[in-house]
């Protein structure tokens, strides 16, 4: 595998490599001098598109960590603005040498085009494109989500994969790279997922995904559930009004404090409540559910420079392994729950 393009082509062999590599890499995070010898001499170009904090900060920590030569560079204050095309701006870095870019753009397939297209040589790690993938997040997620699965299960060494884990992931689907990624991830690692959202932010076509829908959070709740990962309300891609109001989808699809409460009321003392950030305060959650011990918002982040380090490590040391694309067919067949 020479690029990480998204998680529907990802096996479970090569996302277990890289959860397992990230397990080690978060040991490097623990040390005093957080540094390994591993990419010196390699240069990791971070080719950004759309605005980042966590995505863009956590690769060049990973990229530094692994003692990557790192150049950063934003199409704000470049000349994109003067109408230089992809093609040029990806030529134009791998000049300099470019071992791997990674890339996060507006349009859903540009890292796969610059992947595919032969324009450059370097491998390709996308960090978001469009409402299509989010990878990196969907493994960071997933590295979460095993750590407490484990601890939960109360064995001492972290295991393989997610199985009989019951997730729900609640909010703007439509619009979400982020839920599509961890869809197609937590299915090849055996998790069970539920979507949870209005129907006017579910895609044309989630029937097809190997997840189950519900319009209804808090019936979705009372199923029993060991993580809950709200989505960022994405009102910059929003061209239309997909919901009546804030208030109203606060009250209906928010996680807030009545919720939080909720999870008490029904004893699931260990679900995790989660966001991919940024997060839009007392809309998708509240601060109360997302200052709660229960939340792991910052473990996320904390976990997404360790999953950073293995990604790139795997792809420029060539020890990703070379499996079969994993074939995008459900397993199970979708079903749509509350269709009222
Ligand atoms: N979760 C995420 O992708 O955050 P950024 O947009 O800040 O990178």
């Amino acid at each position: 595998m020479r690029h990480l393009l998204d998680t529907e082509s990802l096996s479970l062999e090569n996302a277990i490599q890289i959860l397992d590599t990230a397990q080690e890499m978060s040991a490097v995070g623990e040390r005093e001098i957080k540094k390994l010898p591993a990419l010196r001499g390699r240069t990791v170009v971070n080719l950004f598109f759309e605005d980042s904090t966590r995505t863009r900060i956590s690769f060049e920590a990973a990229a530094k960590r692994l003692s990557a030569d790192v150049i950063n560079f934003s199409a704000k204050g470049s000349s994109v603005s003067k109408g230089e095309s992809l093609k040029d701006t990806a030529q134009t870095l791998e000049a300099m040498s470019a071992d791997a870019v990674v890339i996060r753009h507006w349009a859903s397939g540009a890292p796969a085009q610059l992947a595919n297209s032969g324009w450059i040589d370097a491998a390709v790690i996308n960090a978001g494109d469009g409402t299509h993938a989010h990878p990196t997040q969907a493994l960071l997620d997933a590295f979460t989500m095993r750590a407490h699965w484990s601890k939960i299960q109360g064995t001492a060494s972290v295991g393989a994969d997610l199985a009989g884990m019951r997730v729900l992931i609640v909010g703007d689907v439509l619009h979400s790279r982020v839920a599509r990624s961890n869809v197609w991830l937590l299915r090849t690692l055996g998790a069970h997922v539920t979507l949870v959202a209005p129907p006017t932010l579910l895609p044309v076509g989630v029937e097809h995904w190997p997840c189950e829908v519900s319009y209804d959070l808090d019936a979705a709740l009372e199923t029993g559930v060991d993580a809950v990962m709200m989505l960022r309300v994405q009102a910059e891609r929003m061209n239309a009004s997909f919901f009546p109001s804030t208030r109203e989808y606060a009250r209906r699809w928010g996680f807030d404090d009545a919720r939080l409460a909720k999870l008490d009321a029904l004893n699931l003392k260990d679900t995790i409540i989660m966001h991919p950030g940024p997060m839009n305060r007392g809309l998708e959650i509240s601060s109360a559910a997302a200052d709660s011990p229960r939340s792991t918002v910052l473990a996320q982040v904390r976990n997404g420079v360790s999953v950073r380090m293995a990604a790139l490590y795997l792809l420029l040391s060539g020890e990703m392994r070379e499996t079969p694309a994993q074939l995008a067919v459900p397993s199970t067949l979708p079903s749509v729950k509350d269709p009222s």
